[in-house]
């Protein structure tokens, strides 16, 4: 008979053990944009309750945002590099195609040689994330892994498209997750709709546009009345199943963050859920914009910074985007 393979185990429960974000420097109002298409700073606010977002810089890049966050969060959590096993960053605008910036990350932190790779679920990718650093941690593959959602949105999106250009920007936000003694991190509902792969997409693929007269950014296009029946009605109800699976309702919540896609889809979404006032809602997208895998550290970093959330709450995280791609989950606030 053959020697059996080893497996490994981990801790029973996981946790988010500190969270850091960072916002681009560069405050960009709806005045600022609206001119180039065509648009004004009232309808804005009217269909998506945005009132600014921020633009990187040159210098801040996905990297650097990166790494700007994570070393918020591995302080805030009291790990140090060396003790991060795995780096995730999920994101959809790093500029090359490989390799994962997630190596570099986890080398300028100093990790101790961390595996590290980048995962593409667009506005889903942070908590797809937090879904699988859980995991890895209570399988005894990694101690403590590092999740990123960082993005450079402006970069990939056309300033003069009426659909889109208004609401995405630039961010990144970050979670050291890692063992507890207590379940900090609920069970993930997630799930995609390949049908719909459409709806919010690179507008072509790469070999099109370099084959092409006149080659240009290949940026992002979005029908958005059909991702906003989409997120405001199907996403509810995944919302309501992250809440069945960690054994809890609405009446225990004190803290919803959801994507910060568009505040009247945050708005439908509270409705529909039937959330009790005494929750805390999310509504970093006034200030932010729609910054896809960042948004939802971005907000709840903001609503930890206000006092809206406080460490101990219990959180219901959700997210979802182009794919369509969804994740959710409850966490307690670190
Ligand atoms: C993008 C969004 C705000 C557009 O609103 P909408 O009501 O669907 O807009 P429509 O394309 O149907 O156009 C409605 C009207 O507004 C006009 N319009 C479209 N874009 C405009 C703009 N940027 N500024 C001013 N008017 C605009 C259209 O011309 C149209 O005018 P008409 O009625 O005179 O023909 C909305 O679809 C949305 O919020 N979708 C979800 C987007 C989202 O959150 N995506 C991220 C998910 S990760």
């Amino acid at each position: 008979m053959s020697t059996p393979i080893q497996a490994t185990t981990g801790p029973a429960h996981t946790a988010v053990l500190g969270l850091g974000a960072y916002r681009p420097s560069r405050l960009v109002s709806n005045h600022d944009i609206v001119d180039r298409i065509d648009s004004s700073d009232e309808w804005i606010q009217q269909r998506s309750g945005i009132k600014t977002r921020r633009f990187a810089e040159p210098h801040e890049t996905v990297q650097m945002m990166s790494v700007e966050s994570s070393r918020i969060a591995l302080e805030r959590a009291g790990i140090a590099p060396e003790q991060i096993d795995c780096v995730i960053v999920a994101t959809v605008s790093h500029m090359l195609q490989t390799p994962a910036v997630a190596t570099a990350v986890a080398h300028e932190l100093g990790t101790n040689q961390a595996a590290a790779f980048d995962i593409s679920a667009a506005c889903a990718g942070f908590c797809h994330g937090v879904a699988m650093a859980s995991d890895m941690v209570r399988a005894g593959s990694a101690g403590h892994v590092l999740v990123v959602g960082v993005e450079r949105l402006s970069d990939i999106t056309d300033p003069y498209d009426r659909g889109t250009a208004f609401i995405f920007a630039d961010g990144a936000g970050a979670v050291v997750v890692g063992p507890a003694e207590t379940p900090g991190i609920g069970p993930v509902v997630w799930g995609s709709d390949g049908e719909q792969f459409d709806l919010i997409r690179q507008r072509e693929d790469w070999r099109d546009v370099i084959e092409s007269d006149a080659p240009t950014m290949p940026h992002l296009v979005m029908q958005g009345n059909a991702v906003f029946r989409w997120a405001s009605y199907a996403m509810a109800k995944v919302a309501q199943q992250a809440l069945e699976v960690a054994g809890i309702t609405v009446e225990d919540l004190d803290v919803f963050v959801p994507h910060q896609a568009n505040m009247r889809i945050i708005d439908a979404m509270a409705r529909s859920m039937k959330l009790p006032s005494h929750v805390a809602i999310a509504r970093d997208v006034a200030d932010q914009g729609n910054t896809s895998a960042a948004s939802i550290p971005l907000a709840l970093d903001r609503m930890i910074a206000e006092g809206e959330a406080k460490s101990g709450d219990t959180a219901l995280l959700i997210a979802f985007g182009a794919g369509l791609a969804y994740a959710a989950q409850v966490v307690t606030v670190p």
